[in-house]
């Protein structure tokens, strides 16, 4: 699907690949007018993601473009249980509606389905539901649910969450930007709406930001797409193109990249100055049995706590050579940072680094990172005790 999908209907002498079409408007009469509407070089991106995840893909500007859509689409005042350890982004987008009275929101561990259903449960049975909206989307409340989480790796267990969201009368989303529409297909799950950052592996260059919604609700496809229209959080015409050039070859750099990821989190899990690895193809990983359920491979990060916190896991980062130190993911080179510098994220030890692992050859990798584990372990025995300052949030 993702080598095939999106393409224009073969004629003799017609092109094999979508054009880039570069016009803000359109002749009177057709099915387009204006690009904040639609597009035809979207549409291509939308099959390829639509076909994947198994439903209609409204594609926007970003990942955090699709992630607003959605809260977006909420009644007033929307009503929202989140991850705890949900990328920051989408955490921060709440507390800044919460702040300005749009919804109300909790968090909680993901790992637990008992604590993410109790926590559903009071949030359902809390004074405040919106009147008159019955049967629209999220009136019941809504249950955002991330897996696995940025940067900790937490699983969700998808079904079992879904089904007991629902039975309270909620509805659910999963943002599957860590799985990938080849990991794992939330919709199939029981999920009402996929939402991916297509800016990290879907694309997989680092060269553009895309978001994208999946839904089989035709309700929420058109909310959401309003939302689109409405805010203008579209993408361009280049950066889906490029996205759907990238997601092309999804199957065969996340096949490569998911396979160097499990031998580098066992390589990392047996090195003395590692403290812990946080990988859900671990054993260890106390998500491991869901995910052999519900994922086809563990994906492609990595995160890992160095001895030694903050000026550890800094002298590890300085020491790499191949290694790219950088913040997001999903690339096809090797990205790697440390997270509590990052505005949001100052619950996470500070020596945790995230690793985003790429298709370069595994040897190299785990060279440059043992080299990166001596230089830690050296600043390590010498190290003062200054935390790195904290700078605007990473993605
Ligand atoms: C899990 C997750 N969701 C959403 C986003 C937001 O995506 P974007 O940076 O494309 O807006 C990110 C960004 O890192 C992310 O990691």
């Amino acid at each position: 699907m993702a080598v095939h999908l999106g393409r224009p209907l073969a004629s003799p002498g017609s092109a094999v690949n979508p054009h880039l079409v570069l016009s803000s408007t359109f002749h009177q009469g057709g099915s387009t007018s204006y690009a904040r509407d639609g597009s035809p070089t979207w549409e291509g991106f939308e099959a390829l993601v639509g076909g994947l995840e198994g439903g209609t893909c409204i594609t926007f500007s970003s990942g955090m473009g699709a992630v607003s859509a959605v809260v977006e689409s909420l009644p007033i005042p929307g009503r929202v249980v989140v991850a705890s350890d949900a990328y920051n982004g989408t955490r921060r987008l709440l507390a800044d509606l919460a702040g300005r009275g749009r919804l109300r929101y909790r968090t909680v561990d993901l790992a637990s389905s008992a604590d993410v259903l109790s926590a559903c449960a009071e949030l359902v049975e809390a004074p405040g539901r919106p009147s008159g909206t019955d049967g629209a989307f999220g009136a019941g409340g809504l249950l955002w649910l991330e897996s696995p989480t940025n940067p900790l790796l937490t699983i969700a267990d998808i079904s079992a969450l879904a089904n007991g969201a629902h039975e309270l009368g909620m509805d659910v989303v999963v943002d599957s930007t860590f799985a990938s529409p080849l990991g794992q297909r939330p919709l199939d799950l029981g999920a009402d709406v996929v939402v991916h950052s297509a800016t990290k592996i879907l694309s997989g260059h680092s060269d553009v930001l895309i978001g994208a919604v999946v839904t089989r609700r035709g309700d929420v496809s058109e909310q959401v797409s309003r939302r689109r229209t409405l805010h203008g959080a579209t993408p361009g015409s280049l950066e889906s193109w490029l996205a759907l050039r990238g997601a092309r070859t999804l199957w065969v750099r996340q096949s490569k990249a998911a396979a160097s990821a499990g031998v580098l989190a066992q390589m990392l899990l047996a090195h003395p100055q590692v403290l812990r690895v946080f990988y859900p193809g671990l054993r260890s990983h106390p998500g491991h049995e869901v995910a052999l359920k519900q994922m086809s491979d563990f994906g492609t990060m990595v995160s890992f706590e160095v001895l030694g916190g903050a000026v550890a896991a800094d002298a590890l980062c300085a020491a790499l050579r191949l290694l790219t130190v950088a913040t997001s993911l999903g690339g096809v080179e090797t990205l790697i940072e440390r997270r509590s510098r990052w505005a949001g994220e100052e619950a996470i030890p500070p020596g945790l680094l995230r690793m985003s692992v790429g298709i370069e050859d595994v040897d190299d990798l785990w060279s440059d990172l043992s080299d990166g584990l001596l230089a830690a372990e050296k600043a390590g025995e010498c190290s003062g005790k200054h935390p790195a300052p904290t700078v605007t949030p990473g993605s």
